[in-house]
């Protein structure tokens, strides 16, 4: 049986399930929510209760504290129809950007030149972001590298980033060839605006050049998590087959929803190669030559990004549905500008 939570403030409403979370379901709708831990310690997620009943497994530590008439929603399971009041995090302006300590959790090598690595947050703690967002490292004399967060926001017990080794790079050498599991770094995040419109029912094209990639993947986690049911497409950009990093996940996607294409796209391919060919935003364009009527979202060099821009434009696409976000991998000095 579900039940439906309704937000006095904005009227918003979204349906919780049997033994889900209040919060669980809003997320899983993109409903922003505020939240921090997602464990019942740290009371960020605290609403007024304005009615309805709310059960807990255990009382949740924060509960006390947070008061009469109050509940939390990363704890709580809805026993009725609620209303509850709340300041929601509508857009990614509306997102506390934090300075945190992460552990490294896992690095994994994913092809010759990409590594996946996994972030811990401290104990208790969660980051609340947008699907498509990017972090960055901290790093001891000042400067910062900027990363892209490769997960969805429902996905959240560590934080995943791809990250390009970029020949002579300060940074990723050191993530290469000197970083061990359980090291420290300081983060800042969440940061972007490469956001997913889950409000629109357009089909959504995703087109991604190397560790670009990374934000689509989260995005069209999200996207799936969202249960949008718009056709999307994924172009996926690469040199050769080796560059394709996480070659099966992308396969597992196209049989687990109807609704979902790729395409992988190689620039310089393999003798054995039988799939298309060239520049990625051309393979875009000889599939959809009117794109008036999508959302498109890209990432990755800013040659794929200004050239994608430049030929959807002349291809009708208006500029309020193409969302992009563009990685310099020239220097080590930024190996990714936000958008
Ligand atoms: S998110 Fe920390 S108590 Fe709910």
């Amino acid at each position: 049986m579900s039940f439906t939570v309704t937000l006095s403030g904005s009227g918003h409403r979204f349906e919780v399930d049997d033994n889900e979370t209040i919060l669980d379901a809003a997320i899983r709708q993109n409903v922003g929510l505020p939240y921090g831990c997602r464990n019942g310690r740290c009371g960020a997620c605290t609403a007024d209760l304005v009615s309805g009943e709310v059960t807990y497994y255990g009382a949740p530590p924060a509960l006390d504290d947070a008061g009469e008439g109050k509940c939390l929603p990363c704890q709580g399971i809805a026993a009725s129809d609620l209303v509850l009041g709340v300041r929601e995090a509508e857009t990614t302006a509306d997102l506390e950007v934090r300075m945190l300590p992460v552990r490294v959790h896992a690095v994994d090598h994913l092809s010759h030149d990409v590594v996946r690595m996994q972030l811990k947050l401290p104990e208790n703690q969660r980051l609340q972001f947008m699907a498509g967002q990017y972090l960055d490292f901290l790093l001891p004399d000042g400067r910062k590298r900027a990363f892209s967060i490769a997960n969805a926001p429902h996905d959240d017990e560590f934080i995943e980033l791809h990250i390009r080794h970029v020949d002579g790079g300060e940074f990723t050498d050191w993530v290469f060839n000197k970083m061990h599991e359980r090291a420290i770094l300081r983060i800042q995040a969440p940061l972007g605006s490469f956001v997913l419109d889950e409000e629109s029912d357009r089909p959504m094209i995703f087109m991604g050049g190397g560790t670009g990639f990374a934000p689509l993947k989260g995005q069209i986690e999200q996207a799936f998590r969202a249960k949008l049911k718009q056709p999307i497409h994924l172009y996926w950009g690469v040199r050769s087959k080796r560059d394709l990093y996480l070659p099966d996940l992308p396969e597992q996607w196209v049989r687990a929803h109807a609704n979902f294409s790729f395409v992988p796209v190689l620039s310089e391919p393999d003798e054995d190669w039988q799939g298309r060919t060239g520049w990625v935003h051309e393979a875009v364009m000889a599939d959809f030559p009117d794109l008036s009527t999508y959302d498109l979202y890209m990432a990755g060099p800013p040659p794929m990004v200004n050239a994608g821009r430049d030929a959807f434009r002349a291809a009708g696409m208006p500029d309020a549905h193409m969302h992009y976000d563009s990685f310099e991998y020239a220097e080590d000095t930024r190996d990714k500008v936000g958008d």
